[in-house]
């Protein structure tokens, strides 16, 4: 037999993409490509790009000159190497890239990687293939499964894509038309997946998707599902000890969802909700069709569902028109929530977004400015959310070998690092531990002699919600 072709995938951006990746190798592995962590030494490279925010995309174009060179080094040594461009900047620029980077063979979109081995073989017949369309079959029905050893090297936690793409055309994103309509896979897909991942060892599922609180997939009735009966029925998959789910839109956290906080044990206690800004006007702007105080509110019912919720969120500065009074709203609802930790940026304009084309942008000078303390304020909350761990016992879900001998790496509930010594029998175990200390955002601690405190609602709370 022919030696494996060697593959080598780097994903850029979101989770979805990471996931996206995986799927890629496991369709390209029946039809004998294997993964290598060596760029040097591939046959085909993918790039799976991000589009989100122009610093994003141009990594692919400094990325692309390293990989000419290694393309280069191949076509000396008698060998051809393949270079593949996939997710949204390809869906974004099409055709553009290999006119950009001619030592691109292959540009594909985020709806095609189904016909990725079709694609290749086009590519090695023309020399160049594009595929940024849109097609109407669903490419979840043709994405190989991931072999059982493939899916205990990638770890005991595992992400699944529900629903890809989104309707909220927020007026600084290129999502919706990156990643295009608003699309939910059905429930019986879902569960094979997650199935087959608990049967090879996966302890942890995190349902993604960009919109991922819309989902409204058919279910195994025929019906629509919302997110939270999918995750009750999820819950119930033999070896699934935890599930998380992102990204959340606030305008889509309903009741239901917001009791299964409440009601189901194996939901952990992290949410992720961008609420992009403080200020009315600018979220107004943003056509993000909540206010300040809705977003507010949502947290409050969650947090009366669970007490413990830790919160992160994402925050975009220097949106068009946002005055220093906007920034300064944004700061208070920080203080006022609490959060334990938060992704920020700079507005990026992108090309054929609404917001590109509004005429009050924001001097870089000041984005950056406001950026410096945003960042001090979430790194206050985090702290301070981090210090209230300090002494308690947390279950820890252990994922691997840490840097120091004798040392794992797991996640608190909260998602935090948690990093302890044990041993690697541990790894894929749910263990208490206490946490003895804290740096720059890791936690320490020691293996517990008793388990840790069961959450339990308050009495008074049971009842609430809905
Ligand atoms: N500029 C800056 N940040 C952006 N995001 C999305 N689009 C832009 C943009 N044009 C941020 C939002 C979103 C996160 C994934 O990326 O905060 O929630
Ligand atoms: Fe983009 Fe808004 Fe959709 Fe999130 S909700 S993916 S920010 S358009």
């Amino acid at each position: 037999m022919n030696d494996p072709r060697k593959l080598y995938v780097k994903s850029f951006g979101c989770q979805m993409n990471v996931y996206d990746s995986r799927r890629m190798a496991d369709t390209l592995a029946p039809h004998g490509y294997a993964e290598t962590a060596a760029a040097a030494e591939a046959d085909l490279i993918i790039l799976n790009s991000c589009h989100i925010r122009e610093k994003a995309a141009e990594k692919i174009y400094s990325e692309l000159g390293r990989v000419r060179r290694l393309k280069e080094a191949a076509a000396a040594a008698g060998r051809r190497l393949v270079v593949a461009v996939a997710g949204c900047v390809a869906q974004a620029e099409g055709e553009e890239i290999i006119r950009r980077a001619p030592a691109v063979d292959l540009v594909f979109g985020p709806q095609s990687y189904h016909r990725l081995p079709e694609l290749l073989a086009r590519a090695a017949r023309d020399g160049k293939a594009v595929d940024t369309e849109f097609p109407i079959d669903d490419k979840f029905d043709h994405l190989a499964a991931p072999s059982a050893a493939a899916t205990r090297a990638r770890g005991v936690s595992s992400f699944v894509t529900v629903q890809e793409g989104c309707d909220k055309f927020c007026t600084f994103c290129v999502v919706p038309y990156t990643r295009g309509a608003e699309l939910s896979r059905p429930v019986a897909k879902i569960l094979a997946e997650i199935e087959h991942l608990a049967a090879a060892g996966v302890r942890e599922i995190t349902l993604i998707g960009q919109n991922v609180n819309a989902y409204h997939g058919e279910g195994t009735d025929g019906r629509p599902w919302s997110l939270a009966r999918l995750l009750h029925r999820v819950a119930q998959i033999d070896g699934i000890e935890r599930l998380r789910y992102t990204t959340s839109h606030p305008r889509d956290m309903d009741d239901d969802l917001i009791a299964a906080h409440r009601d189901l044990g194996t939901l952990m206690p992290q949410l992720h909700l961008p609420v992009q800004s403080g200020s009315d006007r600018i979220l107004a702007a943003m056509n993000r069709r909540h206010s300040c105080a809705d977003y507010r509110n949502t947290v409050e019912r969650l947090r009366q569902a669970r007490p413990d919720l830790a919160l992160t969120s994402d925050f975009i500065v220097g949106f068009p028109g946002e005055t220093e009074g906007d920034f300064a709203a944004t700061l208070s609802l920080i203080d006022a929530i609490g959060f334990s930790g938060a992704f920020s940026f700079k507005y990026s304009p992108r090309p054929g977004t609404p917001g590109a084309d509004m005429t009050d942008q924001v001097d870089e000078a000041v984005k950056s400015e406001r950026l410096q303390r945003l960042q001090a304020a979430i790194d206050r909350n985090q702290a301070a959310f981090n210090r209230g761990c300090l002494d308690r016992t947390l279950d820890v879900l252990f994922e691997r070998r840490g840097r120091h001998a004798g040392q794992l790496v797991g996640r608190s509930p909260y998602l935090q690092p948690v990093q302890v010594v044990a041993p690697a029998a541990l790894i894929g175990e749910i263990a208490a531990v206490t946490i003895t200390d804290i740096a720059s955002n890791s936690l320490f601690g020691a293996l517990a002699a008793t388990p840790a405190p069961v959450f339990a609602p308050e009495p008074a709370l049971a009842g609430a919600g809905a």
